[in-house]
């Protein structure tokens, strides 16, 4: 695992952005993974406007589903999908022949899972996995106390996460399961990016760092990961006791 601290929240963007970038010039069908929520979209949007200005083909890349909120219409701007679609697959015009995302409406959830369970397998594993921190230390839907060898699952909601998660809806609604990959599956990314900005994220992003790696803090478990990148801003990694020097 690389540590990184950047100044701000933009700058790490532009950091997580380049990886991105680099990664599809390399790879032009390359199997990407991303979260959604207020970390990365500044990524994403640094993702965009540097693939316009060097003309990167996305026309081959393809995405996995990370994650989705259970009962929630794609069609919900609250989506996970409907996030992605804002950001990433509208802008740089990536089709739905390319996207394999979790429905969450799915009346079989558990076909829903084996269904993306099997695309992994076949596209021969997620090569870039972009992930943000809960402010319990979930990634994914893996909530605490999550069993590390699950794939694909339903899985009920920590009470903060149906707290926090309200704020990506504008109208009221009742958050009780997310689908998502399992730490098994997130672990098997070929590089994973984990993000976080902020002084909100500032103590859980102390307790990822210095405590156990357990399932108690999903997050942790990007720690034992060969290829795995902790960027940071400077506010997010306030609370460490021993502050990593600032990337110039
Ligand atoms: C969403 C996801 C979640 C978020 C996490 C942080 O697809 O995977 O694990 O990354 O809840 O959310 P923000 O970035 O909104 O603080």
């Amino acid at each position: 695992m690389r540590l990184s601290v950047f100044k701000t929240h933009d700058e790490l963007s532009r950091s997580a952005a380049g990886h991105i970038i680099q990664l599809v010039i390399a790879k032009p069908n390359a199997v990407l993974c991303l979260a959604t929520g207020n970390t990365p979209g500044l990524t994403y949007k640094h993702v965009v406007e540097l693939a316009k200005k060097d003309q990167v083909d996305f026309s081959r890349a393809r995405i996995i589903s990370l994650d989705e909120w259970v009962d929630i219409p794609r069609t919900n701007p609250g989506s996970c999908y409907s996030f992605l679609h804002e950001h990433i697959f509208a802008p740089l015009e990536i089709h739905h022949e390319q996207i394999n995302f979790f429905n969450g409406q799915a009346v079989d959830l558990i076909a829903e899972c084996q269904q993306i369970d099997k695309k992994i397998h076949e596209v021969d594993g997620i090569d870039l996995m972009v992930l943000g921190i809960g402010m319990n230390g979930h990634i994914g839907f893996n909530e605490p106390g999550v069993s590390n060898n699950l794939k694909a699952h339903v899985a009920e909601l920590d009470d903060a996460t149906r707290v926090v998660g309200k704020k990506y809806f504008s109208g009221e609604v009742e958050l009780k399961r997310g689908i998502t990959l399992g730490i098994s599956q997130i672990l098997a990314a070929k590089k994973i990016i984990m993000l976080a900005n902020g002084s909100s994220k500032s103590d859980i992003v102390k307790r990822t760092l210095e405590e156990e790696i357990s399932n108690f803090i999903p997050a942790s478990f990007v720690l034992n990961h060969p290829n795995s990148f902790i960027f940071l801003d400077e506010l997010a990694a306030e609370k460490l006791s021993q502050r990593p020097s600032v990337n110039p």
